[in-house]
């Protein structure tokens, strides 16, 4: 567990997953609305290299960000609009994992075609006390998580 005192903390922890990322990976990102999770991936983001501030993707669902404005593919993907399976596996999500990453907001939405080999990072903003960073580690990131 980790406490992110402010919006800051968010973005330097999305930043320091940055380094460990590698093609193929898939890192989920759950928590309540405004959480914090669209900060985490904006953070993740800037640490592969993107200057501009990455908007969230709950409109677009699936915002692609390609080499070489970013070091390594990522579809930065909000599933909250969407509402069923079928949706899901129109958007072909898995392209991006021979050559990127996928990073996930909402993946509670994936219901059954959920990825068990994901990378799992709650963020928990519950009352007053500060948000907090939970992480739920496949045996695929237990070398590399930066987040124990
Ligand atoms: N650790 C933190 N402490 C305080 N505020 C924070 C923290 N992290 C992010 N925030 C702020 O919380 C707000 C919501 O953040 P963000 O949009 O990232 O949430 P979200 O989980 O993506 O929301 P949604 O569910 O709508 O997608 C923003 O104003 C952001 O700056
Ligand atoms: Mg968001």
């Amino acid at each position: 567990m980790m406490l992110l005192p402010d919006a800051e903390a968010t973005l330097a922890a999305g930043r320091a997953l940055a380094g460990a990322l590698k093609a193929g990976d898939v890192v989920t990102l759950s928590g309540n609305l405004g959480a914090g999770k669209t900060t985490f991936a904006r953070g993740l983001l800037n640490g592969l290299g993107l200057m501009e501030e990455a908007p969230s993707p709950s409109f677009a669902i699936v915002l692609p960000y390609e080499r070489p404005l970013v070091s390594l593919p990522v579809w930065h993907v909000d599933l909250y609009r969407l509402d069923n399976e079928d949706e899901i596996s129109e958007l072909g999500l898995t392209d991006v994992l021979d050559d990127g990453c996928l990073m996930i907001e909402w993946p509670e939405r994936l219901g059954a075609c959920g990825w068990p080999s994901a990378l799992k990072i709650s963020l928990d903003a519950t009352g007053d006390v500060p948000r907090r960073l939970t992480v739920d580690i496949p045996p695929s990131w237990k070398e590399r998580c930066p987040f124990q």
